[in-house]
């Protein structure tokens, strides 16, 4: 079997090792890849959201299943051109991605099939989208309707401050994906990420993982495309996943098989779960999460590939299709470039002691990285590696991956020491050991 995966993050570095704990005597591509996915793949050149380019590479090398894995090359049409083809791709298309690449279409969407989520207006006028902030109640929530690579939400804890974010969108500063924007009630509560596998009907949800989305410890400073995340969260009980899938997942599944666009990927529903326990949908996003695919799929036992191919190939998925329980706690801490998110610094060398990577719990998951001519390593981009680890329990995995991070050195690095706080907090509450508290919820998740 041939697999191209595409994209260059930690999150393709972790789909290549799940794809190949499933099927190591595959043959995996990653275009463009990483230093951490040459590892397990031969990179392959050229941009993910070149269309031709990939739908070339992958004829040329004669691949059997595309895995993408960020949304703008989904957003652009990558997984319709690559089924004109007949190449079976696992992602959706670009009808179905809609359901992250335009916020205000998937805001319609949940409001027209009562789906859970927070109330929000559309706004492409400044003078209007001023006068109605005058009356909103603050904190408010500003939003780019289109693709903005994590930069397009502002949480704003002053309505002047609001203003000013609507002002500079409006004015250009996140180019046309900008130019429409939601201003959107604040929720409260506790954030949970759901990802569900569909083949446009049929569904089976991933142990579900809890972002880190801020720069710093304890949740400060600005938003980033997440700082770590863990698997699994005794939050996600099964009481509340029934919720989720019949409420959320399932209602937008149809949805979208309503309206013409069938979704067949992984479709991912960012919540809210607020202090009544209810979830509301903060947003969906039409990929595998990242930093939370490290750490699912690190928790959950081999098996993603015959679904993924499945769905790719267009077939449905059997009845009853389970991911099961995370089967282990593990905890993804991202290790950032200096001045990540705003100005990140690239060029940096990383030093990884060897007896880190040796170590079989912990697993160095490569985001912007890239190797020299002269073998050394370097930072490439804002996020640079995902240092994931696996253990019996979130407490011990916590531990491990901070203690991996600090072994790791780069000059200027950024990491929070406290992935996982939630959930400590909780266990310690708890009685760490109570396991089935724990991982209650883990066992009837899936459908
Ligand atoms: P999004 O890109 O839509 O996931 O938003 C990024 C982050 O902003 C989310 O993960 C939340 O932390 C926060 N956020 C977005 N919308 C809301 C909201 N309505 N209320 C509170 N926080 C929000
Ligand atoms: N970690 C958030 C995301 O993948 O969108």
């Amino acid at each position: 079997m041939r697999i191209l995966v595409v994209g260059g993050g930690a999150r393709e570095h972790a789909l290549l090792w799940a794809l190949h704990r499933d099927a190591p005597e595959a043959t995996l591509f990653c275009l463009p890849g990483n230093a951490g996915t040459a590892q397990l793949a031969t990179n392959l050149p050229g941009s993910a959201t070149d269309i031709e380019a990939v739908t070339a590479a992958a004829k040329e090398r004669a691949v059997d299943l595309v895995v993408v894995g960020p949304e703008a090359p989904l957003a652009a049409g990558l997984a319709d051109r690559l089924r004109a083809e007949q190449i079976p791709v696992f992602g959706p298309s670009r009808a179905a991605a809609r359901i992250e690449s335009s916020k205000r279409f998937a805001k319609a969407l949940m409001l027209e099939h009562g789906i859970p989520t927070a109330h929000a207006e559309v706004f492409t006028d400044r003078q209007r989208a001023l006068q109605y902030l005058d009356r909103h109640p603050e904190p408010v929530v500003v939003k780019a309707s289109g693709l903005a690579a994590g930069k397009g939400v502002v949480v704003c804890e002053t309505r002047s401050q609001a203003k000013d974010v609507v002002t500079a969108m409006l004015a250009g500063s996140l180019g046309s994906a900008g130019s429409e924007l939601l201003i959107e009630e604040y929720l409260e509560g506790e954030e949970l990420s759901v990802l569900a596998v569909t083949d446009g009907e049929h569904f089976a949800m991933l142990p579900p993982a809890q972002d880190h989305k801020r720069i710093g410890d304890g949740d400060t400073g600005p938003n980033t495309g997440g700082m770590g995340a863990y698997c699994p969260v005794s939050i996600a009980t099964p009481e509340l996943l029934r919720r989720v899938a019949s409420e959320v997942i399932e209602p937008a599944i149809r949805a979208l098989a309503a309206i013409g666009a069938p979704y067949t990927g992984v479709l991912y529903a960012g919540l809210m779960i607020r202090p009544d326990g209810t979830p509301a949908v903060v947003e969906f996003n039409c990929r595998f999460g990242d930093p939370e695919a490290q750490a699912i799929l690190a928790a959950t036992p081999p098996g993603l590939l015959p679904v993924l191919r499945m769905v790719a190939e267009g077939g449905w998925m059997p009845t009853g299709t389970r991911f099961g329980a995370a089967s282990r706690a593990a905890v993804t801490t991202v290790l950032a470039a200096e001045g990540y998110p705003n100005a990140p610094r690239t060029g940096a060398r990383i030093s990884i002691p060897p007896q880190v990577e040796a170590s079989g719990d912990v697993l160095v998951f490569h985001a912007g990285t890239r190797r020299e001519p002269d073998g050394s390593l370097v930072v490439a981009g804002g996020r640079v590696l995902a240092v994931t680890a696996v253990a019996g329990d979130i407490a011990v995995a916590a531990a491990r991956s901070r203690e991996a991070a600090e072994a790791i050195t780069f000059e200027g690095r950024q990491f929070r020491r406290d992935i996982g706080y939630r959930e400590l907090g909780r266990s310690r509450h708890l009685g760490i050991g109570d396991r089935e508290q724990r991982t209650s919820g883990q066992e009837s998740g899936d459908r």
